[in-house]
């Protein structure tokens, strides 16, 4: 499996935590490589329930994880994340990674609050402030987090600005000062100091070496800031393209590309859903499918799944195999319906419309399928009842792609390959 990459190929929380762990059990290295604590993973193993934002679900292995110069780290985070963790990591992070600051956090909300009627619901973790000094060359890296001199220069140069936009655009308060800042990060950055890693060579001389590599995804596909529904985006690149970005290192490194896809669609914060259902079955899917966010806690939004979604996000991703998870969460329902195509004035659409107005202008057409029941008990594909077969080989043919994995329940045993 040498270069392997998981994605998330709708709006994200398609279950990439579960599969990732699952695939990590064969790999060497697990890397994340884009998103920040925006993201949030759970895994469950042997009963007991992980729950990440930041450290790579890999973790949970006891493998070796990195963090790619794509990601924008937030050390309290991070010191908290492995503070929580039983054992020890073994952990590297790259010395180009961003890292968030205080100010980002502040900023995001602040941001927030002034769109008004346009709000994008981001988590305020500070991602987006963090990515856009990236963009403006200001930003703070790890390199800089661990060199108390490079430290202290970095925060004066840019607290003073921080603090002025804050204040007098946000009208929000500053509490903290150059000082208590620098005092509270370069202690951070000397606890991190062991983690330097060059993330890009490491990667790179372990896929030389033959070993396995698997490259966590974090959101999704139409969360991609280029390709997702903007501005109902986040600021970093899901899309497997990132990877090589988010590493350094060259596009042919891939081998797999796993597109991690929900029976049914969800979207946490704002933005176009032309699946979306606010009805008793939405209820049923939030419910049974436990839909909250692993991050903020906020209740995700569903509906159907949706192909026309799901062959752009196979055009943008390349994929190479098709997990597809949550498939339990559709027992109890009588019909079940999988969006085939859009009608867009008067024309039938096979692909997501590339804006937004586009996309509320598409009626979604609908196939039906009969309803099926999971017991969690089967074992093999063969043992799944005949209509979910129905259901996920019309998937398969639709987007074009081997289904490789289901999923029929959050634990690590509750999975079935195809
Ligand atoms: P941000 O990434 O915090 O800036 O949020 C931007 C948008 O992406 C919001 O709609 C968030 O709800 C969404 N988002 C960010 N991270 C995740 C995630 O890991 N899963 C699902 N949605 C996410
Ligand atoms: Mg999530």
């Amino acid at each position: 499996m040498p270069g392997t990459v998981v994605i998330g190929s709708q709006f994200g929380d398609e279950g990439k935590g579960k599969v990732t762990d699952f695939y990590s059990d064969k790999a060497h290295i697990v890397v994340r490589y884009q998103g920040g604590n925006n993201a949030g993973h759970t895994v469950v193993v042997n009963g007991k329930t992980f729950k990440f934002n930041l450290l790579p679900s890999g973790i949970t292995q006891g493998k070796r994880i990195l963090i790619g110069a794509g990601v924008v780290l937030d050390p309290r985070v991070l010191k908290k994340e492995l503070d929580n963790f039983e054992k020890t990591a073994d952990i590297g992070i790259d010395p180009r990674t961003h890292i968030v600051m205080p100010w980002h956090n502040l900023l995001d909300e602040g941001r927030e609050e002034s769109r008004g009627k346009t709000k994008i619901g981001t988590t305020k973790r500070g991602i987006g402030p963090c990515y856009a000094d990236k963009a403006e060359r200001i930003g703070i890296r790890f390199e800089d987090l661990v060199d108390e001199n490079r430290l202290k220069e970095k925060i004066n140069e840019v607290y003073p600005i921080k603090k002025a936009i804050l204040e007098k655009v946000y009208n929000k308060k500053v509490e903290f000062t150059e000082e208590t800042i620098f005092e509270e990060y370069s202690k951070l950055g000397n606890g991190f100091k062991k983690y330097l890693c060059d993330v890009s060579l490491e990667v790179c001389t372990a896929l030389d070496e033959k070993k396995n590599v698997v490259f966590e995804g974090a959101q999704g596909v139409f969360l991609d800031n280029d390709f997702g529904t903007y501005p109902f985006v986040t600021s970093s690149h899901p899309i497997s393209g990132g990877v090589t970005t988010g590493v350094g290192m060259p596009v042919n490194r891939i081998e797999r590309i796993i597109a991690i896809v929900k029976a049914y669609t969800t979207r946490v914060g704002f933005g176009p859903f032309p699946t979306e259902l606010e009805n008793e079955i939405g209820d049923h899917l939030i419910k049974k499918g436990c839909e909250f966010g692993t991050t903020t806690g906020r209740q995700r939004r569903v509906g159907w799944l949706d192909l026309p979604m799901m062959r752009t996000s196979m055009r943008f991703n390349g994929f190479t195999e098709l997990a597809i998870t949550k498939i339990d969460v559709l027992d109890g329902l009588e019909k079940i319906k999988v969006c085939t195509s859009y009608e867009i004035n008067g024309k039938d659409i096979q692909y997501f419309p590339y804006s937004n107005k586009g996309i509320a202008q598409a009626k979604a057409i609908y196939k039906e399928f009969e309803g099926f029941k999971i017991t969690g008990k089967e074992k093999t594909y063969e043992d799944l009842d005949e209509n979910a077969r129905i259901y996920l080989e019309f998937i398969e043919k639709e987007i074009g792609c081997p289904i490789k994995l289901i999923s029929i329940g959050p634990g690590r045993e509750e999975t079935i390959l195809k």
